[in-house]
């Protein structure tokens, strides 16, 4: 079965094809040049561009994948919710009238199961045809939070942000440090070059016997060391203050990843979603899971921002056990994953 996919929820204009456990294209048109300049995404800039960029994005993605005609997609998918309104109407409006045009079932798939699916990708662009019972952390602009995950649509959250997501944190922290536009592959990199120790930033409800997390004191932290010590005046006082930042938000997030799979006797751990492509992130967990003794994966770094692939393997998978009953023309998974927010 070939699956066109398109994901339109935020800044990336993105269309995949898959087709049996594969993904033959992976287009991502990214807006990030067009939103730099305001320090972050301005919706209604976000709405105009996916209207320029969809055609053009599935084009080359059926190009790229054979090249194959419309005619061939079996199924399509798309992003249904969370994300911006008009951004993601955009992406759904035009999957419904590519599926209407070519006479095939449309699946609106919501963006977090479509992470949570990322992690089911290799390097070599192959997927499993199921989702393994495990804990996943979900770290991205807009989400920070561990769901226990039993199956495809099985998904219980058991705690979450109670101010900013992390990626927000990161995003807001580069910003007060005068960097670009998303801060977090920046401050990612810079903390490579840093000390994490040099400034003890506070690990946020890291004591408390529960599984929420909050970034906005760490990110008011820095701010009053920036108030307090004025801009830093070198490259390695810069990414110092980046080090320890990384450290401080590395450190909450695996401890809590960690206490709750124990908890909860998951034997895998996910990290999915745009944060999940820190390399910080991924050393610790690495390092955790060879510690507990669990089995850590997050997806290829090209797949844990946002992408059309992941949108259309949950789409697959779903298919693929709707074959009795067949889906309706039209089908929003929104009822299905209760849980995800
Ligand atoms: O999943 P995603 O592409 O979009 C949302 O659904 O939000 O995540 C984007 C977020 C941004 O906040 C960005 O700064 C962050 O992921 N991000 C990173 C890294 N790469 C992207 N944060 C920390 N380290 C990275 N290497
Ligand atoms: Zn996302």
């Amino acid at each position: 079965m070939l699956v066109l996919g398109i994901e339109t929820s935020c800044d990336e204009t993105a269309c995949a094809l898959i087709r049996d456990g594969r993904v033959l294209s992976s287009i991502i048109a990214s807006q990030i040049d067009v939103h730099r300049e305001f320090g972050g995404i301005v919706p209604e800039l976000a709405s105009r561009h996916h209207v320029h960029a969809v055609t053009p994005t599935v084009t080359r993605a059926l190009e790229q994948a054979g090249p194959l005609r419309l005619e061939d997609v079996d199924a399509v998918a798309v992003t249904e919710a969370p994300g911006l309104v008009g951004a993601l109407l955009i992406g759904a409006q035009f999957a419904r009238g590519l599926a209407w045009a070519i006479d095939r079932p449309l699946v609106g798939i919501h963006h977090l199961e479509g992470h949570i699916c990322s992690a089911l990708l290799d390097d070599n662009d192959e997927y499993g045809p199921t989702v393994p019972a495990h804990l996943a952390l979900l770290v991205s602009g807009g989400h920070t939070e561990l769901v226990e995950v039993r199956d495809l649509g099985d998904y219980r959250p058991i705690g979450r942000t109670r101010d900013d997501a992390v990626g927000e944190a990161y995003d807001k922290v580069a910003k007060m440090l005068g960097l670009s536009y998303p801060g977090g592959p920046v401050i990612d990199a810079l903390a490579r070059e840093g000390n994490p120790r040099r400034h003890a930033f506070p690990r946020s409800m890291l004591n408390q016997d529960n599984y929420a997390f909050s970034f906005a004191g760490l990110k008011t932290a820095v701010l009053v060391h920036l108030e307090r010590n004025g801009a830093p005046r070198s490259r390695a006082e810069l990414a110092d203050i980046c080090a320890s930042f990384q450290q401080a938000a590395v450190e909450v997030l695996v401890e809590k990843t960690r206490r709750a799979r124990a908890a909860y006797g998951f034997e895998r751990v996910h990290v999915v979603g745009g944060v999940a492509a820190n390399h910080g992130l991924r050393e610790a967990m690495t390092a955790a899971a060879e510690t507990d003794g669990f089995v850590y994966s997050s997806p290829p770094m090209r797949y844990c921002g946002d992408n059309a692939a992941m949108i259309a393997i949950a789409a697959a998978i779903r298919l693929h056990r709707w074959r009795d009953p067949p889906p309706l023309r039209v089908t929003s998974t929104r009822p299905l994953v209760a849980g995800l927010v």
